[in-house]
């Protein structure tokens, strides 16, 4: 039985030596030692094409090398192969400081800041008391939950929304399409952490980006696919968003004179968001095997007809 590894070298190092310690019947086979032996049961990758999966005739299970599976296609994927996203410690991590330092940045105005410099105006702005700060997160799964308790200790006013009813502490929970209009009317700061479906794929897009109170900015640490880019930026030449950090985007890379890329108010990363932990990933990895194995539900598992 094998489990076949198809992200980097160097993180298939480390997958190795801890599959090898933890479960050495199985055979651990990267794409750089050979093609995908017949009896392969289980996949890890981040974005399978059709010929690999067409040559797999035993797999079980796909383990998505990230948290987000939208980069999958599932028509390729045979229906009894069970698909699995990636919960582990490290990823989560990197997002609660990307979505913190994200938060604090633009709560403390520093768009502004750095546009006064460039301009060589020294302009201080009234201080507004986190307390007085509301923000909202898109997405109370895994990452948006997390990304919430990092934020609560400043003090903030939180919120947020889901599709499912939510109850966390210390945040005002918001359910479905009719509770939208009402939430995003009480964001100053926006975060998205939504998994892209055909539900949410353009979710932040004119029409939903005007219900913000004026001078509100947006983050995005999602997927490019859901902003509409162009309803954002004349948002922000409108004057009524103030300012947005930007991890994803449609295409990435962006060519270099994109809008996105040369707007003055917005800031944006190359998808460095957060990553995959090479250890705490296998182990997460390594845990779901032994629960497949006992006929267990997997952490993760994929609904795949809701796409997330
Ligand atoms: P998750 O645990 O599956 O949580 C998804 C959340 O979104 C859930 O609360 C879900 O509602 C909500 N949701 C889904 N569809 C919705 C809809 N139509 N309306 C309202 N709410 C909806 O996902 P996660 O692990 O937190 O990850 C979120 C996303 O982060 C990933 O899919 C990926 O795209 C992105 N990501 C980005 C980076 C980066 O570096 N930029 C890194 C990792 C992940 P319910 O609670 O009702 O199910
Ligand atoms: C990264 O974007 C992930 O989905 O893990």
């Amino acid at each position: 039985m094998t489990f076949y590894f198809t992200s980097t070298p160097e993180r298939g190092a480390v997958w190795r030596a801890l599959f090898a310690a933890e479960t050495p019947e199985l055979a651990f086979v990267t794409k750089e030692d050979a093609p995908p032996p017949a009896d392969t049961r289980y996949l890890a990758a981040w974005a399978p094409t059709a010929e690999l999966i067409a040559q797999l005739p035993a797999l079980e299970v796909l383990f998505s090398i990230g948290a987000g599976v939208d980069q999958i296609d599932t028509r390729v994927l045979p229906h009894h192969v069970a698909l699995v996203r990636m919960i582990e410690p490290g990823l989560t991590q990197g997002m609660v400081e990307y979505g913190v330092m994200a938060t604090l940045m633009l709560h403390r105005e520093m768009i502004d800041y750095r546009l006064a410099q460039r301009d060589g105006r020294w302009a201080p702005r009234p201080l507004v008391p986190a307390a007085r700060r509301r923000v909202g997160v898109l997405g109370l799964g895994e990452l948006g939950q997390a990304v919430l308790a990092g934020l609560r200790p400043f003090g903030f006013a939180l919120s947020g929304w889901s599709r499912s009813p939510r109850t966390l502490p210390g945040v005002a929970c918001h359910a479905g399409a009719d509770a939208l209009p009402g939430f995003l009317a009480a964001c100053d700061i926006l975060i998205c952490l939504l998994p892209l479906t055909q539900e949410t794929r353009g979710i932040l897009n004119h029409a939903t980006l005007s219900q913000l109170p004026r001078g509100a900015a947006i983050v995005n640490i999602a997927r490019g696919g859901h902003l509409v880019a162009q309803d954002l930026v004349a948002l922000l030449d409108e004057g009524h968003l103030s300012g947005a950090v930007l991890d994803v985007a449609e295409p990435e890379p962006l060519p270099p004179e994109h809008p996105l890329l040369r707007h003055p108010r917005i800031v944006v990363t190359p998808h460095i968001a957060s990553a995959t932990s090479a250890q705490s990933g296998a182990h997460a990895v390594l845990d779901n095997i032994r629960r497949h194995r006992a006929g267990q539900p997997m952490l993760g598992l994929v609904a795949r007809d809701r796409g997330y």
